[in-house]
């Protein structure tokens, strides 16, 4: 007999959480080639679905309505009930037939385990009537989270194990619910997809070579830093004038979740750059599914995440390609690299320290080599994707009764 493993996602875009499932499930298939892998995502039809049917994936789509999609957190904020009060109502109806849908489909699937990958996941499926053990993955921290710690403390003993990005998304749940039980494992990357190849022509095309690249690389989520990075250029721009002249800057990703109210649009920060003067050092470009080559067009990659990083999957996935980071330096991105030795860390939030940083980075090639190598070493040694499958089969295999 094998074993059904049933994975939730919240979202089917390719941002860090389900770069991170990908890995996961990839390492699982590797380790137990006749496991029955499916997934349910609670989402429209993207990229990662895509990705995980070519992993042999069964991909069922039970795409949440719209009217809850767009909920996120703030939109039950007092000031904010208000004014949606009847998107809210709408919404509670919708859920009900939404949630009976959901149940027929675990029931069809009838799984051994279930390992939900987000926020809207975790309290689905603890909500519903599921007989086998539930894995939490804690990607995010909960505690500024005002509503979903209330609604998820209802249903955390349904719980069988949590998986936490980081010690520092640990301790953040263990701040809200001490009792829960929550294993560390890391995120890892394929380092044979992550390499240091450098490609001038892939993803970033510029002819001039002699151009430095810098990059933030992030979904929109208003807390990725990206207007600290545009500040950090404009203040470049204005002391160091003639520097300026040999960059250039990417802001990589996109608005890929749906909630409203918690990313920016394009438009928003390409305003940004207009308020600032500095459109025309910056490009934006869009998430994609060879995302290694946008790593392989930089020269410097930057995190500016303004509140701590629960991870920072972007991070390791730079360093595996030998490119010199700067990190946003809190969080469980601080227990990734140490610090001007395979990474430059700054204080976050601050764009002089940015700027600084990035600066420094530019005049200095040789810094650049010898931090992206032992980026590189660091990733091998720790973030390697060869040491996941034993260690998640050793998990699932003590939760499943059989
Ligand atoms: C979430 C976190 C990010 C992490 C990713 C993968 O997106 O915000 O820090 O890298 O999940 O675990």
């Amino acid at each position: 007999m094998s074993i059904k493993i049933l994975y939730l996602s919240p979202s089917s875009q390719l941002g860090g959480a389900e770069r991170s499932l990908i890995d996961n499930i990839f390492a699982l298939r590797q380790q137990l080639p006749l496991a029955e892998l499916s997934i349910i995502i609670t989402a429209a039809h993207g990229d990662l679905a895509s990705e995980l049917e070519t992993l042999g994936v069964q991909v069922f789509l039970v795409p949440l309505p719209a009217q809850i999609s767009k909920l996120g957190d703030s939109s039950f904020e007092l000031q904010n009930i208000i004014s949606n009060l009847w998107q809210l109502l709408i919404a509670s109806s919708e859920l009900f037939k939404y949630w009976r849908n959901l149940q027929q489909t675990i029931n069809k699937i009838n799984p051994d385990l279930i390992d939900s990958n987000g926020f809207k996941t975790h309290l689905l499926v603890t909500s519903l009537n599921v007989s086998c053990p539930i894995i939490w993955r804690l990607r995010d921290f909960i505690s500024s989270r005002s509503l979903m710690k209330k609604l998820l403390a209802l249903v955390k003993n349904k719980v069988g194990l949590a998986i936490a990005n980081s010690e520092a998304t640990k301790d953040d749940w263990h701040s809200v619910f001490p009792n829960l039980p929550i294993k560390v494992i890391y995120n890892v990357v394929d380092i044979t997809r992550f390499t240091p190849l450098s490609d001038l022509q892939s993803t970033i095309s510029i002819g001039n070579a002699n151009i430095i690249r810098v990059g933030l690389v992030a979904t929109y989520a208003r807390w990725k830093g990206h207007e600290i990075f545009l500040q950090a250029i404009a203040d470049l721009a204005q002391q160091q004038p003639l520097l300026i002249t040999k960059v250039k800057f990417y802001i990589v990703g996109g608005a890929i979740y749906e909630t409203d109210r918690s990313q920016y649009s394009r438009s928003e920060l390409i305003k940004l750059t207009q308020d600032l003067n500095i459109e025309n050092w910056i490009e934006f470009i869009d998430f994609c599914t060879d995302i290694e080559s946008i790593y392989h067009s930089l020269d410097i990659v930057v995190h500016a995440s303004t509140k701590p990083e629960p991870f920072g999957r972007t991070i390791v996935e730079a360093m595996a390609c030998e490119k010199a980071v700067i990190v946003a330096n809190a969080g469980g991105a601080a227990e990734l690299f140490t610090h001007s030795q395979d990474a430059i860390g700054v204080a976050p939030g601050n764009p002089q320290a940015l700027a600084e940083a990035i600066r420094d980075l530019i005049n200095s090639p040789e810094q650049r080599l010898a931090i992206g190598k032992a980026a590189r070493k660091t990733v091998t040694e720790r973030f390697n994707r060869d040491r996941l499958g034993t260690e998640l089969v050793s998990i699932y295999s003590g939760l499943i009764v059989y």
